[in-house]
């Protein structure tokens, strides 16, 4: 999808969008392809947690161990670590949200940010992000998440059963050995679904009832699923 695109049509204003979805649906793997797309940052709290976990900050060691567990992290402490980010210029035509929000006052608290956010060239005062979920059945989940792989070194993600890399556990892009995450053991697994049912599933409901919410098969090929989520935001965006 990336070589499609002209550099106009990279450069536009697209504004928030959030990818939402179960553990596993896919959320990580098309944020980098529309992130490359339109040229607008990813961000994903996963991605931010886990780093302040390796480096050891305070954060990092509040959060180490529930992340273990596969509970969320408090809403005080993300937002302080999103609010930064979304603060920063590479945000000025929009950023996609993968992993955040992630309960009903994660989301409370981003509709009041966007209130007093005024995105480059912003074309109308639409400011509800556009909410993409990303629907996968729960086998399907188990199966990708058991069988992901990650580059430690630039972010790739792979999988070992429907896209394995070309060489066994090496990263096709930089040759790095490939890392299982923390999380993606099975006990972890099965937590991480409950804390999705119980904090994160209200959210569909939540933006629902605000418009810009749209629904996808995320159980198509991950190009299929790229080329619906690129129509919704050229549809939608600011
Ligand atoms: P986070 O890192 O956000 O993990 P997650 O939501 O559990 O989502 P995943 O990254 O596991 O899955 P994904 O949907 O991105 O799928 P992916 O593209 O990798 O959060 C981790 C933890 O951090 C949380 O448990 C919590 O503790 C904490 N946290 C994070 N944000 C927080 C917040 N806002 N508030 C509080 N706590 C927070 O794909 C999965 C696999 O499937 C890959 O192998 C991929 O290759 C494969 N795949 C992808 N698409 C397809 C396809 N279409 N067909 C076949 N295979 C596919």
């Amino acid at each position: 999808m990336d070589g499609q695109a002209t550099l106009n049509e990279r450069m536009v204003t697209v504004g928030s969008i959030i990818l939402l979805g179960a553990p596993g649906a896919g959320k990580g793997t098309q944020a980098k392809k529309i992130a490359g797309h339109y040229s607008i940052p990813h961000i994903s709290t996963g991605d931010l947690l886990r780093d302040h976990v390796a480096r050891g900050s305070e954060l990092g060691k509040k959060a180490k161990a529930i992340m273990e567990r596969g509970d969320l992290v408090p809403d005080d402490l993300v937002l302080a670590m999103v609010e930064e980010r979304l603060n920063r210029p590479d945000c000025s035509r929009g950023f996609i949200g993968d992993g955040f929000p992630r309960t009903v006052k994660q989301a409370e608290w981003l509709d009041q940010y966007l209130s007093g956010k005024v995105f480059e060239n912003q074309r109308d005062r639409k400011l509800a992000p556009i909410v993409i979920n990303i629907a996968v059945g729960y086998n399907q989940l188990m199966r990708r998440l058991t069988g992901r792989r990650s580059c430690p070194t630039c972010g790739r993600i792979y999988n070992v059963y429907s896209q394995p890399p070309s060489v066994d556990e090496l990263c096709d892009v930089d040759g790095g050995k490939l890392e299982t995450r923390r999380d993606d053991r099975e006990e972890v697994i099965a937590e991480r679904l409950k804390a999705y049912e119980a904090q994160t599933r209200p959210l569909t409901e939540y933006y629902r009832a605000r418009g810009q919410y749209f629904e996808i098969d995320g159980d198509q090929t991950p190009d299929a699923v790229s080329a619906e989520v690129t129509k919704i935001i050229d549809g939608h965006r600011l």
